[in-house]
């Protein structure tokens, strides 16, 4: 029998990149899978394309109402939910909106609000939605996926850290409210993964940093990769999946509260 079979999972952000490798994982156990993102026609593609049951959904993971319909929705389509996953989020791709510092002095209140909107409060409104479901099935896991970002200084990112931050803080708090129940709540941090936002991050290295004016950008992900990471490969959405499926699982039965680093090391490094 297959770790997850019998076990629902709502995840959001999942059309693409991580999310979807995380989807992925999860059907590979056997667990039925919602796929949440922005467009239907995007979540209901990469439904289509998993190994067990999974519907596709369309809502803004940071509007509650809108996640407390779709969680409502996974509910009545597959019976309850025992795993959700607030995977959706990331820096953007808009340079305002990515609130860059360096100075800070460049970070502005829309692009600082944006950020928390789109990384902390994701995480708000889909584990304010999950929670009434998972307690109505007993237990369940909550996994957040939050990022190395939330646990090192990051001056050229500043918003996106402190959210990222505060993904971490909310897991802790959340784990100690929901032990009770029987609900686990931990945190992922991913390193470096080749996604539409370090497409766009790379995309701005090679404008303003003189080494990097003759490379493509995927090279400049590839350089950052080699120089941070001890483990020295690029990373996966399975590398995130995989953990994904074991903290859903009854094998992660006695693990709440954590927030677990998949980052090849990066941040064992100091950042050259
Ligand atoms: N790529 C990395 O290197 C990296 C590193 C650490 C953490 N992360 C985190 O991993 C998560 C996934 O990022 P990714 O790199 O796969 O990005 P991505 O841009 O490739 O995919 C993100 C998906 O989430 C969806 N999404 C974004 N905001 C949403 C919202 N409000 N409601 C519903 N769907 C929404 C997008 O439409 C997209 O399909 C993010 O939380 C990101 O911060 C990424």
């Amino acid at each position: 029998m297959k770790a997850l079979e019998g076990k629902v999972a709502l995840v959001t952000g999942a059309a693409r990149g991580i999310g979807a490798g995380i989807a992925r994982c999860l059907a590979a156990q056997g667990a039925r899978v919602a796929i949440l993102d922005l467009a239907l026609a995007d979540a209901e593609a990469t439904a289509a394309t998993l190994e067990a049951p999974a519907i596709g959904l369309e809502a803004d993971a940071a509007d509650e109402r809108a996640m407390a319909a779709a969680a409502d929705r996974v509910a009545s389509a597959f019976g309850g939910i025992d795993i959700m996953v607030n995977n959706a989020g990331g820096a953007g791709s808009d340079v305002e909106l990515l609130a860059m510092g360096m100075p800070f002095a460049n970070v502005t209140q829309r692009g600082w609000d944006a950020q928390l909107q789109g990384n902390l409060r994701t995480a708000y409104a889909g584990c304010k939605a999950a929670i009434p479901h998972l307690q109505a099935r007993g237990g369940g896991a909550i996994v957040n996926i939050a990022s190395i970002a939330g646990l090192m200084a990051m001056p050229s990112v500043p918003a996106y850290a402190a959210a990222k931050a505060g993904v971490i803080s909310l897991t802790r708090s959340l784990a100690l409210e929901l032990g009770p129940s029987l609900i686990r709540v931990n945190a992922i941090c991913p390193g470096f993964l080749w996604t539409r936002a370090w497409e766009f991050l790379a995309t701005l290295m090679k404008q303003s940093v003189p080494e990097y004016r003759d490379m493509a950008p995927r090279e400049i992900f590839l350089d950052a990769v080699t120089r941070n990471t001890p483990m020295g490969r690029e990373q996966t959405p399975e590398d995130i999946g995989h953990l994904v499926a074991f903290l859903g699982s009854n094998g992660a039965a006695n693990i709440t509260g954590q927030e677990i680093k998949v980052d090849g090391g990066i941040t064992l490094n100091v950042m050259r």
